[in-house]
């Protein structure tokens, strides 16, 4: 029984709320917690204490590793490993990063093209670009991980030069009036005169705005590529002390307590 059942009756959400958790602990014989950033997802700032997590779940430890609903992550995981066990959206990724490899770009390019939304694969929307460039700098070229960063910002700015207009796709999922915020029309300026310009500009150009959920796409046509482009730590990702091993860590453990 919840905290609030004793002074007010349960509002749906708190229902669904408890629901859920009663779910998860059925689900597992150690308690999954939600962090802070997954209950503001869902408008509420709600925190729940371990003490109280605990008298709700009694004779039950916390989960300090692998969530058993989620696919079993390798002792040591690669980032193909990531690719199909946590990254929830694979295909606009190598849709992208296919378009890339039929134009013919260097490949670079078309590691850029891979790994441009992983931070909406694996992470969050907001700030998609930053977040991803961050998790994957230690194991790329500068010029591809600045390439993510800054494509968030490129792709509402058109660039004639490469027929690159203003996505459609924004009009519609943002409507007419939808202007960027300020710091990212100071990251295009900036963007704008970086000698890796382009590098950042062919995401855009070949970033999907047409989803085709039908697309015959593979990730085995990018394992070379990712071979000869990613470094790959042989202590497995998560686990080779880089600024983003606790990224990669989160990735795979999502529901640890601490
Ligand atoms: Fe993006
Ligand atoms: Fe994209």
């Amino acid at each position: 029984m919840g905290p609030h059942a004793a002074s007010r009756p349960l509002t749906l959400s708190e229902q669904a709320d408890e629901l859920e958790e009663r779910m998860m602990n059925e689900l597992n014989d150690k308690v999954a917690t939600k962090s802070a950033l997954f209950n503001l997802a869902d408008g509420n700032l709600d925190y729940v204490s371990g003490a109280e997590l605990q008298a709700r779940n009694p004779g039950k430890y916390f989960l300090m590793g692998a969530d058993p609903r989620l696919p079993k992550m390798p002792d040591k995981p690669t980032l193909i490993d990531f690719f199909k066990h946590r990254f929830v959206s694979m295909n606009h990724l190598l849709q992208s990063a296919t378009l890339a490899l039929k134009a013919g770009h260097e490949e670079k390019v078309v590691l850029a093209c891979l790994l441009h939304d992983v931070g909406v694969a694996g992470f969050i929307r907001c700030d998609h670009g930053y977040w991803g460039a961050q998790l994957i700098e230690p194991y790329v070229d500068e010029e591809v991980s600045w390439a993510v960063r800054v494509h968030q910002a490129l792709r509402f700015f058109p660039d004639e030069s490469v027929g690159y207009k203003y996505p459609d796709m924004y009009l519609k999922y943002f409507g007419p009036d939808y202007k960027p915020e300020p710091y990212i029309v100071e990251e295009y300026k900036r963007a704008r005169v970086h000698k890796h310009y382009m590098t950042a500009r062919l995401i855009c150009v070949n970033d999907i705005y047409a989803f085709d959920p039908d697309a015959k796409v593979n990730l085995d046509d990018f394992v070379d590529i990712i071979g000869r482009n990613f470094k790959q730590p042989k202590e497995g990702l998560g686990f080779d002390n880089t600024p983003s091993s606790h990224m990669w860590r989160t990735l795979m453990w999502p529901t640890r307590f601490l």
